[in-house]
């Protein structure tokens, strides 16, 4: 028998405020940056339901065309008028930059915000900025970032993720091909993360109170190596894969058809890092925040093992 009707709008209503209450309730403006990429796409679809999500990207058609949701707002990070119109009357703006060489960028962004009266940042930095002995080029541009972002005097959070699980996409093209992987460091450890899990934190933080002044280290519940990484997406993609360890000068001319060589010396320094141990240590962040386990390696290859086979 089903509830008489008062029953189930109060139960209705009940529902509502509760989940209302959880997310504080209002619908809010929130511009994404980076919204074409790993982080940013998939905050963009968290968000975009329950709040309006300004999708910011350089390419408006282009990210139309691969499913980005929200609104999708044309910007670039070295153009401040594009950014001022995107974060007109935004409540809070999710900040991704990506080229450690123009730190311009970062300012740009934040420049808008404050003069578009943004109220809370929500900035994806890295974990290596809390560790003294990192001091490569890219640890160095989000340290400073994240101080840039503290002398605003807007509301932030700092969301400091390790490694994301991601990165073994680079390994697609020779697993499908080969049936191999080709790493530096093969038994070097790292507590690498599911970009998914940076993702679900980052929607949680934009949309619900509690957050500002905090900063959260985001890591995945094991540290693994890359000879591991290769074995699961061995039987993700159900057949053996040969690892192949680099030396360092391989890598480095891999790296160099790629990058630049100011990025090519970090990567390098970072690699070190991770050979002495440096990256393994499991932090609490993801169950600080979203009340779960985070995601294993061993989940993350099973869900992509298409994108291996079919690279
Ligand atoms: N990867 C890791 O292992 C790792 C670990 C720790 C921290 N992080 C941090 O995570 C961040 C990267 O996140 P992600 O992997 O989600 O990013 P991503 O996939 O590299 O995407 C970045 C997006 O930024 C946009 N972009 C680039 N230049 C732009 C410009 N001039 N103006 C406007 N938009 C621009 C691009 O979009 P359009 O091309 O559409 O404009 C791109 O889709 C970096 O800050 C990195 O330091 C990464």
């Amino acid at each position: 028998m089903s509830a008489p009707t008062g029953l189930r709008a109060a139960h209705r209503q009940a529902q509502c405020a509760a989940r209302a209450d959880r997310d504080g309730g209002k619908r809010l403006t929130i511009a994404v940056t980076g919204a074409s990429g790993t982080v940013g796409h998939a905050v963009t679809a968290l968000l975009a339901p329950r709040h309006r999500v300004r999708a910011l990207t350089r390419d408006p058609a282009r990210a139309a065309r691969r499913g980005l949701g929200g609104d999708i707002v044309g910007a670039d990070f070295a153009d401040r008028a594009s950014l001022a119109r995107a974060c007109r009357g935004a409540d809070a703006l999710l900040l991704v930059t990506s080229d450690p060489l123009r730190p311009d960028h970062e300012d740009n962004v934040l420049a808008a915000a404050r003069a578009g009266g943004v109220r809370h940042i929500v900035k994806v930095s890295a974990l290596a900025v809390t560790e003294p002995d990192a001091q490569d080029l890219v640890t160095r541009w989000q340290r400073e970032n994240e101080e840039r972002l503290r002398a605003t005097g807007m509301e932030w959070t700092l969301l400091r993720p390790r490694a994301f699980m991601s990165k073994t996409r680079d390994w697609a093209p020779s697993i499908a091909r080969e049936s191999v992987v080709r790493a530096l460091y093969g038994d070097s450890r790292v507590a690498c993360v599911d970009p998914r899990d940076i993702s679900e934190v980052a929607a949680r933080v934009l949309s619900t109170p509690g957050h500002a002044g905090r900063a959260y280290a985001l890591t995945g519940p094991a540290a693994i190596s890359p000879r591991e990484q290769c074995a699961e997406l061995a039987a993700a993609v159900g057949r053996p894969l040969d690892f192949v360890e680099l030396t360092p000068r391989e890598a480095r001319d891999a790296w160099r058809r790629r990058y630049p060589e100011p990025l090519v010396r970090a990567l390098l320094e970072m690699s070190r890092r991770q050979a002495a141990g440096g990256k393994a240590a499991v932090a609490d962040g993801i169950e600080q925040v979203l009340g779960r386990r985070p995601t294993t390696f061993r989940t993350w290859a099973r869900d992509h093992g298409d994108h291996f086979r079919a690279a």
